[in-house]
């Protein structure tokens, strides 16, 4: 599965759908959450389901519904389950038993539950493994759980993070691969500052992330290729691959003045995997 780039849509937005259809998004997830006002679910309920059931090709299709809690769900997985989304995006998630909650209302549709919402989500990360039968993958979010607990804001002034998001973004990362499932990067809200996003989403790369979601058109081919390995890497992780090749039985070796060992072997090995399953 390739699956670098998930270009949120709101759910309300038939001309954007349309639109996100042609920018070489891997996921396109359609909102029925937050990016919709109250008084317009409905419409959006109908108008997702009925792009589903006419745009089969193309990228895979997420939805995102409401939050277990509200009284939204329901509605929404009637109105969109026959659809087949390939998978639903989970808001505000708690853990696995969240996750547990809504396979049984969404029967065989993976989930991949945005982790890191709420106070209670925070002390439920590692128990995604327990339902990793269940999750495509874990993201995370750095903009509900500031509003949650009266924060005034997860960034400094420079646009990093503050500590305790910092915190949540390295557990949501490793929270995923416990469970052995991709580890997708949040968005990038500044959606005009392209040289911030291009420097963020290679830093999510190089940090263990296998891909990240987008607001906006102009963020998907940045994303697509932050998460694709270059020439170089590629060159650089056969040439280890072919240095323990050619030194049969030995555990460390001298690369070009560098100790590698079973971990670079490894690493090296997991990049060239990469490389050949994003190839279309
Ligand atoms: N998907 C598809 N097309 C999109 C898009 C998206 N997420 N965001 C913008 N576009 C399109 C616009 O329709 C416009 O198309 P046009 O040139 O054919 O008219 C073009 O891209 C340029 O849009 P722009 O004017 O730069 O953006 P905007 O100011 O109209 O909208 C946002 C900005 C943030 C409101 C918009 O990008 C958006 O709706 N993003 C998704 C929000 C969301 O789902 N949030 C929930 C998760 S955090
Ligand atoms: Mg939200």
């Amino acid at each position: 599965m390739r699956l670098r780039s998930l270009l949120f849509v709101p759910g309300d937005r038939p001309d954007r759908m349309e639109k996100a259809l042609g920018l070489e998004a891997d996921a396109l997830i359609l909102d029925l959450e937050d990016a919709v006002a109250p008084q317009a679910k409905p419409a959006a309920r109908q108008l997702t389901a009925e792009f589903l059931r006419s745009a089969k090709q193309g990228p895979m299709f997420f939805i995102r519904v409401n939050a277990l809690d509200s009284d939204l769900i329901d509605d929404d997985l009637e109105a969109i389950l026959d659809a087949r989304p390939d998978a639903l995006i989970l808001p505000k998630a708690e853990g696995a038993t969240s996750v547990r909650a809504l396979a049984a209302k969404a029967p065989g549709i993976p989930i991949l539950p945005i982790t890191t919402e709420t106070p209670a989500a925070v002390f439920e990360l590692g128990s995604y493994r327990t339902v990793r039968h269940l999750i495509l993958g874990l993201t995370w979010g750095a903009e509900d759980l500031p509003a949650a607990i009266g924060a005034t804001n997860s960034r400094e002034e420079d646009g990093s993070y503050t500590p305790p998001y910092e915190m949540l973004r390295s557990l949501a990362l490793f929270g995923a691969h416990a469970a052995g499932v991709e580890a997708i990067e949040t968005v990038y809200p500044a959606f005009r500052e392209l040289d911030g996003l291009a420097a963020y989403a290679r830093r999510a790369r190089r940090d263990g992330f296998t891909g990240m979601m987008a607001i906006h058109p102009a963020q998907v081919p940045i994303i697509n290729a932050a998460f694709t390995p270059t020439v170089e890497e590629l060159a650089e992780a056969q040439a280890i691959i072919d240095a323990f090749a050619a030194n049969p039985g030995r555990g460390a070796l001298n690369f070009g003045g560098r100790m590698i060992d079973a971990p670079h072997l490894r690493q090296a090995r997991r990049l060239i995997a990469l490389a050949e399953t994003a190839s279309p």
